[in-house]
């Protein structure tokens, strides 16, 4: 395997720096010096500057100064410090907002906002594009030579949606062109039969709204995905200076790490536009009993980050290297945390290390939020040493940049099976979980250092070995045949209780559940049950089973009811009328294998599956041994060389048994044999094939 494409020419470094916005210090003289001075001494490389910087730039429509802006990229630059330029369409000035009411949005109470806030413009208002396009297009011929330009931040967290009477007309167009504009088949799609809720006039349709309809699930669908596809629009629009003025430097939006949004956006539509990913992680450390999980969590959403671009790096453009004021308990990273989470970001692929923000905000919301440089203004502080000791090591670690790697297994995380199946009533309002149930069986794989991939179900399925698809409820239009494919040709799949129930409309599969992948998987599911949060049933694997799993685990939340059809059963449930019935099963089918896990587990269960699922599939681990747990390895490599992150995500010492394998410690240079020793949330950057 080669080097990816790098994420810039410019970037031969790791990239170490911050949300930099010294506009609003522009009034304490010699602050600018001083932050200069300090992110030298922070060993930081790269600004992203002037997001949310409009009014600053444009304080009186048409007026324009980029003195400021001019001089802060100058001093930057001369202290060889790279910058990332924002487009300042994240927020608007107060100016516009009351010259032209249309620019701002109105909610699904059809209600039109206040100014104020951030996000809260309509993506489809022609007033807000052109003021956007002319202020892009200043800054781009501006910058546009600018050495110290290395990439374009285009505005900030693309979120939210308007209901306005533009963005209901964008909407009925958007809906005309899907359905040809035939209105029967949007009524058919929609199944609007129900309730006497069928349109005859296009201009009936409206956007969901709890005053109006909310219940016609495939409305809410198209809605998701038509929001989706209007703030792609209006990034389109937004790029297209840049693209014109500076077509060499790329462009990049900051993605949330919310990706379990009810009203988010399909990020898989909005990758392939971006020419970097870049992405924005706070994390909840300390909070659980171990921090293993919420390691892997982060885990997974990096590993989607790489995976947006087939594998090539992206940024971690945002974290806190302290609290998050935002959190419900903004609680702080405990010593060497820091320096954790920001290499687990880098072990996963991003090619830096990136805060919010540089200099702790003086007032407003967001005073009390981390930041590197504190209220006290000095670099004697905790958190600074920290963020600048974790910028010594970034810049020992030139020879990964641009490497990353090609994982045997992959995980589908889809985000319209996620709204679709948020939208369902029953067979639980609450603990759906489908973020969290991904997590889950991610993390069999995360706890023993085996490589992801975290895909959607469009993507290509063949270059995997295994593919985990957990809660594939909605399985869209050829989904199935590409399953039944990948397996056929030797591939293991394996899927969950709740998956193969509705069509890319939201229309359930008749004739039998899990519809498109009944044949696959050799299963019928006849009933799902919904347990309350007490209940509790049991699973009980049989003397022999193909998986040599041995004894019992709890089921809760979901069990479902199922009949193996050509496939063997590995585990029955032991409870309850449906005592007996199939609680794990495995189907041969063509040279693979596709398993059906009937229950939500509650206890190790995934862990001894994927454990010996692993095993039974050859699956590579980044390290031949066995790691602790909380403990995890991931690789990167360039071909040649590779490069093994050691994550121990708790607060103890651990050892592992290296056997006879031999590396150099990156930061080090020395050898490191027979034994890793890791501190707690200790971090090992170790290289092979020296
Ligand atoms: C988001 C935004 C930033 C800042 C941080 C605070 O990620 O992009 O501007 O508000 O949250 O955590
Ligand atoms: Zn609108």
């Amino acid at each position: 395997m080669g080097k990816y494409e790098a994420i810039s020419k410019k970037i031969t470094h790791m990239l170490h720096g911050a949300d930099y916005n010294p506009e609003q210090w522009i009034d304490f003289k010699g602050i600018w010096d001083e932050d200069v001075r300090l992110m030298k001494l922070a060993n930081c490389n790269v600004m992203a500057v002037g997001i949310f910087s409009w009014t600053a730039l444009e304080k009186e429509e048409g007026k324009f100064n980029f003195q400021w802006l001019d001089d802060v990229m100058d001093n930057l630059y001369k202290n060889g410090i790279k910058v990332i330029l924002a487009t300042p369409s994240g927020a608007r000035p107060a100016w516009m907002s009351q010259k032209y009411p249309e620019v701002l949005r109105v909610d699904e109470m059809r209600q039109r906002n206040l100014h104020g806030e951030r996000h809260n413009h309509c993506y489809t208002s022609p007033i807000y594009r052109e003021k956007v396009r002319i202020i892009n297009t200043k800054l781009a011929e501006r910058y546009k030579n600018h050495p110290a330009l290395i990439m374009w931040h285009v505005s900030n967290e693309f979120e939210g949606e308007c209901h306005c009477e533009l963005c209901q007309e964008a909407f009925r167009n958007w809906l005309k062109e899907k359905y040809n504009g035939d209105l029967d088949k949007l009524n058919k799609a929609w199944w609007t039969g129900f309730w006497s809720h069928t349109y005859t006039d296009w201009s009936q349709i409206e956007s969901p709204s709890p005053k109006g309809e909310i219940n016609l699930h495939g409305l809410n669908l198209d809605w998701r995905r038509f929001v989706t596809y209007k703030t792609i629009d209006f990034f389109k629009s937004e790029i297209v200076p840049l693209k014109n003025i500076t077509p060499e430097i790329p462009v990049t939006t900051n993605f949330h790490d919310y990706i379990n949004l009810s009203k988010g956006i399909d990020y898989w539509k909005f990758a392939p536009y971006l020419d970097v990913i870049s992405w924005d992680n706070y994390p909840y450390w300390h909070k659980e009993k171990t921090d293993a999980m919420e390691g892997s969590r982060r885990a997974f959403i990096h590993d989607m980050n790489r995976s947006f671009k087939g594998g090539k790096p992206f940024l971690m453009m945002e974290s806190s290297p302290s609290a998050t004021n935002w959190q419900p308990v903004a609680k702080l990273r405990r010593p060497s945390m820091h320096t954790l989470a920001s290499i687990q970001a880098i072990a996963h692929g991003s090619d830096s290390v990136q805060y919010f923000q540089w200099r702790k905000s003086r007032g407003s919301s967001e005073k009390f939020h981390g930041a590197v440089v504190d209220h006290c203004g000095h670099e004697n502080t905790r958190v600074f040493k920290e963020v600048s000791k974790l910028g010594e090591i970034l810049s020992k670690l030139d020879s990964v940049v641009g490497t990353s790697v090609k994982p045997e297994v992959a995980v589908i995380y889809d985000w319209e099976n996620f709204w679709a199946m948020n939208d369902a009533e029953g067979p639980r309002k609450e603990k759906k979980d489908y973020f969290e149930t991904c997590v889950k069986h991610y993390k069999g794989f995360w706890d023993r250092g085996i490589p992801v991939d975290v895909i959607n179900m469009d993507q290509d399925f063949s270059k995997y070995k295994v593919l985990v698809a957990p809660m594939l409820y909605m399985v869209r239009e050829g989904v199935g045949e590409r399953i039944e494919d990948f397996v056929k040709k030797g591939g293991t799949f394996v899927t969950t209780y709740w998956s193969g129930i509705v069509d890319e409309n939201d229309l359930c599969f008749l004739g039998g559940f899990p519809g498109p992948l009944r044949k696959v998987t050799g299963i019928w599911s006849e009933e799902l049950d919904a347990l309350y949060d007490d209940d509790v049933n049991y699973v009980s694997f049989k003397e022999e089973n193909a998986l040599k799993i041995k004894g019992q685990y709890e089921a809760r939340i979901f069990c479902d009811l199922i009949h193996a059809e050509t496939a063997k059963v590995l585990a029955t449930y032991k409870e309850d009328f449906y005592k007996g019935m199939p609680a794990v099963t495995e189907n041969l089918f063509g040279k693979g294998k596709a398993y059906y896990i009937a229950f939500r587990e509650n206890d190790n269960f995934l862990s001894d599956f994927y454990k010996s699922l692993s095993i039974k599939c050859g699956l590579k681990r980044v390290l031949d041994t066995e790691l602790p747990d909380g403990v995890t390895a991931k690789l990167r490599t360039d071909g040649e060389k590779e490069f093994i992150f050691v994550l121990n995500f708790t607060k103890d010492s651990k050892v592992m048994d290296l056997k006879n394998m031999k590396f150099k410690d990156m930061i080090t240079s020395k050898e490191v044999k027979d034994k890793l020793h890791l501190k707690p949330y200790g971090v090992e950057i170790l290289q092979t094939k020296l």
